[in-house]
């Protein structure tokens, strides 16, 4: 249409058209696909870009910006495109005209290791950055997520939960600035943006208050060596008592001890990370946990950065170089529920859903990472995130390789049912769930004239934010008015309120 040639236009006068991809040049699929985690959001009659701006600095955003508002084409921000709904390309509404713009080439780290500080663009993956800071100095860290493609754009913007969190938070409590390029398409920092804007961009989801450029990060401090184990334990020995017990340990025991759980049939898997040596970690699990049997034996004793891989691939032997693997070819479908827990859930609840959902074989993991220690100590309001004081989250994970809706509705009907068995024991009134493990059952905005309506996006809103929802609506209303940039969860204005 007229529309998107003067909005191509108005990109080609300030951006080089090799960065401009539409679905009649050769590089659109390949670079939409580039980094898509969920096939679901690429199956014929999803609702495509109409460009790709796969933008090299931040000018390039600000144009693109000014463009979109300009032509009328809305623009949805992708780093590393892990969205579990696909947010970051996709839109469910067919008529929603918009241009993604890519920023995984964004993605220059400078650390400062004097300072214990960083500057990370948002295309940066985890990886990436967990692999410079190692290099820099063995006893830097930074408290994030354990995929190392995850891109820190999406991440740091809605959170950010790993093997650290206990000790030091989320990666969202640990931004001190960040470069933003705003509705009007003006390049802000924190001091230029306000306390609002740069609390609202921690934890409440990037996509609805602009585009966030770059972190400054604080880097944090872990021993020279830490320790890994994982102790796997099968339903016919004692896998149900111990996840039953590993809710009254896993969120109390000291902050330098991150244990989680995956139970997946016929095991639980306990995976550990502790920022101290074997014999002390030996020590407690001993005095706390002594039900799991754990010896000297099951420990390894690594760097820190090593901790990475073996938290994500279970695995010692792999090179560092594997962080820095950004390829992520699309070859599963995905659908994620999630929850948090308050009070343990009763042995008999294990049980019976060990007995109707996780007998049969393949069935995906069910996750559980303790809360405690930091999480506990940060206020709700602190920043958007409000889930502090709970024992732990729980994520049922469901990926699969079959094509095809049969497949699609099998496996999002077990991830729905598993979730719906466990609703007396989780989260209630409202719900709590984690916004950067999004999903849209939990419902999707309307308009109302022609901005999102705030009363109905209060229902998936208050899920995510609880009380922080109407302070992020008034930061909305504040630095996006006019609701440009909005997708199926965005913010909407308060000022839509009724
Ligand atoms: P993507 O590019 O899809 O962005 C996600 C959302 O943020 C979209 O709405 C997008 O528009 C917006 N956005 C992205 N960049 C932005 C920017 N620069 N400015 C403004 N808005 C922006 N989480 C966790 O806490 N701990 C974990 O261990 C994991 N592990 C994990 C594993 C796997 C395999 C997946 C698929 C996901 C996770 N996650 C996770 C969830 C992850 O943190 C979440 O999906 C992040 O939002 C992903 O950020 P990306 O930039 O990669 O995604």
């Amino acid at each position: 249409s007229s529309d998107v040639d003067a909005f191509l236009g108005c990109l080609y006068a300030d951006i080089p058209p090799r960065l401009v991809h539409t679905p009649s040049t050769n590089n659109y699929s390949a670079l939409l696909l580039s980094s898509v985690r969920n096939l679901r959001y690429v199956l014929p009659g999803t609702v495509r870009p109409l460009v790709i701006v796969a933008v090299t600095e931040p000018g390039h955003v600000q144009t693109t910006v000014l463009c979109g508002r300009r032509h009328s084409v809305r623009i949805r921000t992708r780093s590393g495109g892990h969205d579990y709904e696909g947010l970051s390309y996709a839109s469910l509404d067919p008529h929603q005209r918009f241009a993604v713009l890519d920023l995984a080439e964004l993605r220059a780290i400078h650390i400062d290791a004097a300072r214990a500080e960083a500057w990370v663009g948002s295309g940066a993956s985890l990886g990436e950055l967990y692999y410079a800071v190692a290099a820099a100095n063995r006893t830097l860290a930074f408290p994030a997520g354990s995929c190392p493609t995850v891109c820190f754009g999406g991440h740091l913007s809605g959170g950010g939960f790993g093997s650290l969190a206990r000790k030091y938070g989320l990666s969202a409590d640990n931004v001190l600035d960040a470069v933003v390029v705003d509705a009007q398409g003006r390049l802000l920092n924190r001091s230029t943006m306000g306390e609002d804007f740069f609390w609202a961009i921690r934890g409440g989801g990037g996509e609805s208050f602009g585009v966030v450029v770059s972190w400054k990060v604080r880097l944090v401090r872990v021993p020279e060596t830490v320790t890994v184990f994982g102790i796997r334990r099968f339903r016919n020995q004692s896998a149900i008592d111990l996840v039953t017990k590993w809710q009254d340990i896993a969120p109390f025991l000291p902050r330098d001890l991150y244990l989680r759980v995956l139970v997946q049939n016929p095991q639980a898997d306990f995976v550990a990370l502790f920022l101290g040596r074997c014999g002390r970690l030996f020590d407690i699990m001993r005095r706390r946990f002594p039900e799991l049997g754990m010896t000297q034996a099951d420990c390894q004793e690594i760097s820190w950065v090593q901790s990475t891989i073996f938290i994500e691939f279970f695995t010692t032997d792999k090179p560092l170089e594997v962080l820095l693997d950004r390829s992520n070819k699309p070859d599963y479908y995905l659908k994620v529920k999630s929850d948090h827990v308050q009070e343990p859930i009763p042995r008999h609840a294990w049980e019976s859903l060990w007995e109707k959902w996780l007998d049969e074989p393949g069935t995906p993991p069910i996750m559980l990472d303790p809360y405690g220690g930091r999480m506990g100590s940060i206020s709700p309001s602190a920043t958007p995130f409000p889930h502090r004081d709970y024992l732990y989250q729980l994520q049922i994970y469901s990926f699969w390789f079959e094509n095809g809706t049969d497949a699609l509705e099998k496996r999002i009907s077990w991830v729905r049912g598993v979730h719906k068995e466990l609703e007396p024991y989780v989260s209630k009134n409202p719900r709590a769930v984690y916004v950067n493990y999004r999903d849209l059952d939990l419902g999707t905005n309307e308009l109302e004239g022609n901005v999102t309506s705030y009363d109905n996006a209060k229902v998936w809103g208050e899920k995510y934010f609880k009380g922080n929802f109407e302070r992020l609506a008034g930061v909305k209303s504040r630095v996006d008015p006019d609701d440009f940039f909005r997708n199926e969860q965005s913010i909407p204005p308060l000022r839509a309120a009724k």
